[in-house]
C-alpha cells in the first residue's frame, strides 16, 4: 500500500525521489534561484511546483506573494517549524509581497482550544517568534482567520468544487474538521490574488503538499477566477535527534524546542545519535558515518551558514580525524549562540508587536 504523507503524522519520509516522482513534482534546481539560502543550497529544499514561475518574478522584478500559515495550537516552536520562517524570508527578501495568517479557526477546529487562547497565543509568542528568526514585521500583511471574511466566502464557494472520494484520495481521511481546515487553507493561499492576481508561493514542509494539491485543483475548477495556480516549495524534515521521526511537538526528548533552555538543548545533542563508530581506534581507522549522525544532520540544516567551514567539518569527521565528541562540542557552541541571540531578538519582538499592523475587515 501507498504511504500517504499526511498534515497530521509524524513519519520521517525516508525516499524523498520517490515523493518526487510519486506527487509529480519538480526536482529542485539549486540554480533557480539567486543568492540561493542555506536550505536550498543544502538540498534540505529538494522539490516543488511552478518554481520557474517565481524565479521569473524575481528575476523581472514582477509582483508575486509568499504566503504561509502559523497554527498557534502549542505554545512552542521547534527547529522543524524554523525552516517555513527562513524560506518566508527569502522570497521576502527577493521582492514577494508577504503574508502571514494565524490559523486561529484550524487551531480551534483540529486542536479544540478557544479562538481567544490561539489568538493570545500567537501575539505572545508565535508572531515575535517568527520576527525573531527573521521575518521582517513592517512588510508583512498580518490576519487572523476568523477575522478574514472574504477567505470564509473562497471557502465556502470552493466546497462545492471537491467530492468526498476526492478529498480522501488526497488526505487519507475525510472528517468534518478537517474538511474545514483544508477549504480554510485553500482560501487563504488564494486571498492574496483577490486584490492582485499574481503568482505566489507557499513555503511548507513535504507533509502540506495535500493543501496545496487541493488549492490548485480548486483554482483549475474556478477558472473565471482567474488566479495563477500557487507555486509550492518543499523542505525535506528536519529529524529528531535519535534519527526516529521528524521533529515534532509530541517528542520534545529529542526535539530542539524554541525557546529552549542551552542546558536542556545540551543534554539532547549529547544523547542524539551519531556516526561515531564503536571504539575511539576504530573510528579513527574507518571514520565516522556521517549520514546517520544527528548531530551533523543539525550543523548542516541548522547552525553552520558558511560552506566551506561545513565542508571542513564533514571532512575531518568522515576521516575519523574529529570525533563525535568533538563534533557535538561544536553543535553545542554553535547551539549556545543561537539560543542567546533568539531570546534577545524574541525578547525585543515581544515588546513592538502590539506595534504590527493586522488587516482589519468589515
Ligand atoms: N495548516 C497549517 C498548519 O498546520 C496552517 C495554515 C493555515 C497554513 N493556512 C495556511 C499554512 C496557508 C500555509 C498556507 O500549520
Amino acid at each position: 500500500m501507498q504511504k500517504i504523507i499526511d498534515p497530521w503524522g509524524s513519519e520521517l519520509v525516508e525516499d524523498y525521489v520517490k515523493i518526487v516522482k510519486d506527487f509529480g513534482l519538480e526536482k529542485f534546481n539549486t540554480k533557480l534561484f539567486p543568492n540561493p539560502s542555506r536550505l536550498m543550497r543544502r538540498h534540505t529544499v529538494f522539490a516543488g511546483r511552478d518554481l520557474d514561475i517565481i524565479a521569473k518574478c524575481i528575476k523581472d522584478k514582477k509582483p508575486f506573494y509568499v504566503l504561509t500559515g502559523i497554527m498557534p495550537s502549542a505554545d512552542k516552536i521547534h527547529f522543524g517549524n524554523k525552516m517555513v520562517i527562513e524560506q518566508v524570508k527569502y522570497f521576502q527578501e527577493h521582492g514577494a509581497k508577504t503574508y502571514v495568517l494565524v490559523a486561529d479557526l484550524e487551531a480551534a477546529a483540529t486542536r479544540g482550544i478557544t479562538l481567544e487562547e490561539a489568538q493570545k497565543r500567537a501575539m505572545e509568542f508565535h508572531i515575535p517568534a517568527w520576527i525573531a528568526l527573521g521575518l521582517d514585521p513592517k512588510k508583512t500583511t498580518f490576519y487572523f482567520q476568523s477575522e478574514n471574511k472574504d477567505v470564509m466566502h473562497l471557502a465556502y464557494k470552493y466546497a462545492k468544487k471537491i467530492t468526498l472520494n476526492e478529498f480522501r484520495a488526497i488526505y487519507g481521511v475525510a472528517d468534518p474538521s478537517r474538511i474545514f481546515a483544508a477549504l480554510t487553507q485553500a482560501g487563504d493561499i488564494l486571498y492574496p490574488q483577490l486584490k492582485e492576481r499574481m503568482p505566489g508561493i507557499v513555503p511548507v514542509g513535504i507533509d502540506q503538499d495535500p493543501h496545496l494539491r487541493l488549492t490548485r485543483d480548486i483554482v483549475r475548477r474556478t477558472k473565471a477566477e482567474k488566479f495563477f495556480l500557487p507555486a509550492g516549495i518543499y523542505h525535506k524534515f528536519t529529524p529528531s535527534l535519535s534519527g526516529k521521526m521528524k521533529m515534532s511537538k509530541s517528542h520534545p526528548q529529542s526535539c530542539v524546542e524554541l525557546p529552549e533552555d542551552f542546558s536542556s538543548v545540551k543534554k539532547k545533542i549529547m544523547r542524539a545519535v551519531t556516526g561515531g563508530r564503536e571504539t575511539l581506534e576504530l573510528h579513527r581507522k574507518l571514520g565516522a558515518e556521517v549520514e546517520k549522525c544527528m548531530v551533523f544532520e543539525l550543523l548542516k540544516t541548522h547552525l553552520v551558514e558558511d560552506d566551506k567551514e561545513l565542508e571542513k567539518i564533514y571532512k575531518a569527521y568522515k576521516s575519523g580525524k574529529m570525533s563525535s565528541g568533538e563534533i557535538k562540542q561544536i553543535a553545542c557552541e554553535k547551539m549556545e549562540l543561537f539560543l542567546t541571540t533568539f531570546t534577545k531578538d524574541l525578547k525585543k519582538a515581544q515588546k513592538d508587536v502590539k506595534k504590527l499592523k493586522f488587516i482589519k475587515f468589515g
